[in-house]
């Protein structure tokens, strides 16, 4: 995969009159990969910058499995991925810019993300810049941002390229052109955006937690099975999922990460329960390690 994909091939990229959008995607792990592949599915060139050279070859592994899986219903799944692939490149470094999307992606720890958006807000200036964060303060990051208007939370969903939703998230300092940037760029992602103000856990953490922790809550007075705690909501309420199948699904350690965090912020409902942090503990971290909640054979 390489960058500065040929647009001249197909007759229809051809009669654009505008150049192909530039992206860059900071870390390309689960969520990275995924909206580098959205992105660049989206008609836009994207480069990833990862952190060194095997974390660069991982996030590349990781796109093209999932450019394959979008396409394995097209007649020539390889040729169709690779098309795709013509409009991303991965690596350790990142582009000189000027870019027109910047998306930071790395793990949700503030003291890894502030030092960074710092450097990208002097790096690339005159564009959208976002983080991937689920639940920090959009706010306190802009404080080291050089144009903190210019700087909103663009939090997409796992796994990116199925899920529907974009949750902007608006600091103290975000401008309107941004929050209107950011609803254009859902948009031509084929997502929807919701537009939610700055606050703990945002709109979506906050109430998935909720759910998640009162389900743990039950598991641990055996109120009844994690199958049937999850049947209560999938099949009562129909949730497209349960909450102890998702908690699996995001990791036990985010979730205890973010519990705590909420805790601190909102209050002891959001403690975490003793179970989570003993399956935490235990390395017992959800479909990554092949057993949460459930057990999950490959
Ligand atoms: N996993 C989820 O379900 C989920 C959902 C929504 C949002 N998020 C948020 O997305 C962010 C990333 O989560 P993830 O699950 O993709 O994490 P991850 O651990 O899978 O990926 C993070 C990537 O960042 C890379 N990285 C670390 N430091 C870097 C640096 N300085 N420069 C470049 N790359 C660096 C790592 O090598 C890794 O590949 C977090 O803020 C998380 O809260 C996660």
């Amino acid at each position: 995969m390489t960058t500065g994909a040929s647009e001249g091939e197909n007759p229809s990229e051809a009669e654009e009159v505008r150049p192909p959008a530039t992206a860059v995607v900071i870390g390309g792990g689960t969520m990275g990969a995924g909206i580098a592949q959205v992105l660049a599915q989206s008609g836009v060139a994207v480069t990833v910058a990862e952190s060194s050279p095997e974390a660069a070859e991982a996030a590349l592994a990781r796109i093209i499995e999932g450019l394959r899986r979008a396409h394995r219903t097209y007649d020539d799944p390889e040729a169709a991925a690779a098309a795709v692939g013509e409009r991303l490149s991965v690596g350790t470094e990142r582009p000189p810019g000027p870019v027109d999307l910047v998306v930071e992606a790395v793990p949700e720890i503030m003291n890894l993300k502030m030092p960074l958006l710092a450097e990208l807000s002097r790096q690339y200036t005159g564009c959208l810049l976002g983080s991937n964060t689920s639940s920090l303060s959009i706010t306190e990051m802009a404080q080291v941002v050089e144009r903190p208007e210019r700087f909103c939370g663009l939090h997409f969903f796992n796994p990116v390229p199925r899920s529907e939703l974009i949750e902007i998230v608006t600091g103290e300092h975000t401008g309107d052109d941004t929050v209107a940037a950011a609803v254009a760029w859902a948009g031509r992602l084929s997502k929807t955006p919701i537009v939610v103000r700055d606050s703990p856990g945002f709109a979506t953490s906050r109430l998935g937690l909720a759910l998640g922790l009162e389900a743990i809550r039950m598991l641990e007075s055996a109120v009844a099975s994690a199958d049937d705690i999850d049947r209560a909501m999938t099949l009562g309420y129909k949730h497209p999922i349960g909450p102890l199948a998702l908690t699996d699904l995001v990791g036990l350690d985010v979730r205890l990460g973010i519990a705590e965090y909420l805790a601190s912020t909102l209050g002891e409902r959001f403690e975490p329960p003793q179970l989570l942090r003993d399956m935490v503990a235990a390395g017992k971290l959800g479909k990554k390690t092949g057993e949460g909640f459930h057990r999950w054979d490959s």
